[in-house]
């Protein structure tokens, strides 16, 4: 059998697979093949168990207060103005976007963290999985079957898009730059930084914020371009809703983000990681209260 193609009863270790031909390795299902690498890469019950447990956190994340937040419903309502949502993308940018590129490339080095314990390949494995979301967040785009080399350009990258937008809402660079954040933003944006020399607790928190925006991304999309002075509909406002295709490029970002979870998890550290994920799911809510709050502060100044 070809070293990682899918087979989800072979039950022989990774190190056995590696002795097989280093020729032929599929390249057409790079995701699956990295995922079943990542899987085999821990002991068997060990993964059972943490996916067990990661479940758990997803249905934390979908019961938290966060997840249901009546901003949700304002947004559906398109209730919040353009000065408003500059303000939330001013907010956004500052807390989340500004670092998350720099999270997930941190999360592949961070990776380096298990080689002793899971071997090199666990570490590729994880690494190359990462990169995926990595190329996707930095603007390239799958290639067309059959052609060759690398499609995308840097101004398809999220945060490109981002600035793009706020620039479409009145904030360009220099106002934005210069733009004060609320003390919740600076809770968030530190909060991510402090997790950059801890693999696991950084997979974490980019798992949960892949998953617990989900509900937030079709609603703020809908709200913003209704009220841009100009069409946005093609710009940040498409990257995270769903696809012609009905396809959600978080889906497989959030369930990526929760193979590395797991590959990285032990259960010394459940008790742990639940109180954290608590912890920072409380933190976002705060952040979104805040934005709440901005929103009503801009209409009775109105
Ligand atoms: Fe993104």
């Amino acid at each position: 059998m070809k070293y990682g193609t899918p087979n989800p009863t072979k039950k022989t270790d990774i190190h056995f697979q590696n002795e097989e031909t280093h020729m032929n390795f599929p390249i057409e299902n790079p995701r699956d093949v990295s995922r079943q690498i990542v899987r085999e890469s821990i002991d068997a019950e060990l993964w059972r168990k943490n996916e067990a447990f990661t479940n758990q956190l997803e249905h934390i994340i979908k019961t938290s207060r966060l997840y249901n937040h009546p901003l949700l419903q304002s947004w559906v309502r398109k209730e919040f103005t353009l000065e408003s949502m500059g303000i939330v993308h001013s907010e956004v940018r500052y807390a989340f976007a500004e670092h998350f590129g720099d999270a997930l490339i941190r999360l592949m080095q961070t990776t380096g963290s298990f080689e002793r314990k899971l071997g090199a390949k666990a570490k590729m494995a994880a690494r190359f999985l990462i990169q995926l979301n990595v190329l996707e967040e930095l603007g390239y785009k799958p290639t067309p079957r059959g052609k060759t080399g690398f499609c995308g350009h840097p101004g398809f990258s999220h945060y490109w898009q981002l600035v793009d937008t706020l620039t479409a809402l009145n904030h360009p660079e220099a106002k934005w730059a210069a733009y004060v954040p609320a003390p919740e933003s600076v809770a968030v944006r530190e909060s991510l930084l402090g997790s950059f020399d801890d693999h696991l607790r950084l997979a974490v928190v980019l798992a949960g914020i892949e998953t617990a925006f989900i509900p937030y991304y079709g609603p703020w999309a809908e709200n913003t371009i209704a009220v841009s002075p100009t069409d946005i509909s093609g710009g940040y406002h498409s990257i995270h809703v769903e696809a012609d295709d009905g396809t959600v490029v978080d889906h497989d970002h959030s369930e990526d983000s929760w193979y590395i979870v797991r590959q990285a998890l032990t259960p010394d550290r459940y008790a742990e990681i639940e109180t954290f994920l608590k912890d920072v799911l409380e933190m976002w809510a705060r952040f979104v209260d805040m934005l709440a709050a901005k929103d009503r502060d801009v209409k009775r100044a109105a």
